[in-house]
């Protein structure tokens, strides 16, 4: 039977992660997978999480099952920073814990193809996990251009998608961060974008990945929330593997937005029933400690300290790279009115290869590049591979 089965090529960003180790050259620069890394390149644990780890060695005093939903007290304890103040919309919010952003993202897709929906519209370039998952669950989805040759968001191609959608058709939308462009859509457009999706119905998906990595935890939470304030309907695939650092202990969550009480609990018994089919419950180790973090003020201010310290640096980064402007025939400019982890640069597959054979610099064949992997002792050396490629 085995022997049908076609063999599948590894998933190209996380293949760059080997590829990467396996390469002795001392000066290489990783730019692929989307983790944050310090000006000394490193990837440690938050503080934060660290002290938040000890108590729960200290007490946590059983190991035993909870649920399809995981750790509600982690759940709702994250609801006030990305939903605001009447963080449940007045009852009309309520969530559960999933393992990482990509278990909401399949949970969402998942629970809306149940629910009807037929297609999904879905901004291009995009995460290509994204792509992966719409393709393994079978809804069908079509792309729609998400980013102008000069670096702004395309806003009319969202619009259009939106208004040209039938009846069951869905949009999914990057809450900040945008990943693999780091273009976000302003205020102003994120307010077409939610009148857009009320006139027609569309039921909107909205996976915020990296809150807190743009501008500030509030401001990255603006355009999730003035959508929600316009709609009926919603979901929200949210992950907290990049602001708490805990990228395999897999941390995410999956919000619903309904009109009234009942629709939300029938909709979660659902989504119950999916997650206990799926991964039966969530893994607990890093919601719990990212529960601790947010009931206890002391870790809390830590854990917003060592959040913007992060986020400065990815804007000094981006800082320096725009101010540089070109690099051999690519802009560097607009990459600094660009947000999060990522950007993308207008480089052929062949110059990417290039990059990594050549100069040892490794990104995502896109073109997309993880800018938290540039350092001050680093960047030089990426400008001027840059130039050496495209020049
Ligand atoms: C990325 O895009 O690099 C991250 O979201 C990691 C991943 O799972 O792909």
């Amino acid at each position: 039977m085995l022997s049908r089965l076609e063999p599948q090529s590894p998933d190209a960003l996380l293949a760059l992660i080997k590829l990467h180790a396996a390469d002795t050259r001392a000066d290489k620069v990783d730019l692929g997978v989307g983790v944050y890394r310090t000006g000394q390149g490193a990837t440690p644990v938050f503080g934060a999480i660290k002290a938040a780890e000890q108590r729960l060695v200290d007490t946590q005093d059983s190991k035993s099952y909870l649920g399809p939903e995981g750790d509600m007290g982690f759940v709702n304890a994250l609801m006030p920073y990305i939903f605001g103040e009447d963080a449940t919309m007045g009852g009309r919010i309520a969530g559960m814990q999933t393992p990482g952003g990509t278990g909401a993202v399949r949970l969402a897709v998942a629970l809306a193809q149940q629910a009807g929906m037929t297609k999904l519209h879905m901004g291009t370039p995009s995460w290509p996990n994204h792509a992966q998952i719409l393709g393994d669950i079978a809804l069908e989805w079509v792309p729609f251009e998400h980013a102008n040759p000069d670096g702004s968001a395309n806003v009319e191609a969202v619009l259009s998608a939106i208004r040209g959608a039938g009846p069951n058709e869905g949009v999914l939308l990057h809450g900040c961060c945008h990943n693999p462009t780091g273009i976000d859509y302003t205020a102003d457009e994120w307010e077409a974008i939610g009148d857009a999706i009320a006139e027609t119905g569309v039921f909107p998906i909205i996976d915020t990945a990296y809150q807190g990595l743009g501008s500030g935890l509030e401001e990255d939470a603006a355009g999730l929330r003035s959508v929600l304030a316009k709609v009926p309907e919603a979901f929200i695939a949210y992950s907290c593997d990049k602001n708490f650092g805990l990228y395999r202990d897999r941390v995410g969550a999956f919000y619903i937005l309904a009109k009234e009480h009942d629709t939300l609990e029938t909709a979660f018994s659902n989504a119950n029933a999916l997650a206990r089919a799926s991964w039966s419950m969530p893994p607990d180790h890093g919601a719990a400690a990212v529960r601790l973090i947010l009931r206890d003020e002391e870790l809390t201010a830590q854990w917003l300290d060592e959040l913007d310290q992060m986020r400065e640096r990815m804007r000094q980064v981006r800082a320096r790279l725009a101010e540089f402007g070109m690099a051999g025939t690519v802009d560097l400019t607009p990459l600094g009115r660009q947000n999060g982890l990522f950007s993308v640069l207008p480089v052929s597959k062949e110059q990417v290869v290039q990059l990594r054979e050549e100069h040892a610099i490794y990104m995502a064949g896109s073109g997309r590049i993880n800018v938290a992997g540039l350092t001050m002792d680093n960047i030089d050396k990426f400008i001027a591979a840059l130039a050496d490629v495209t020049g």
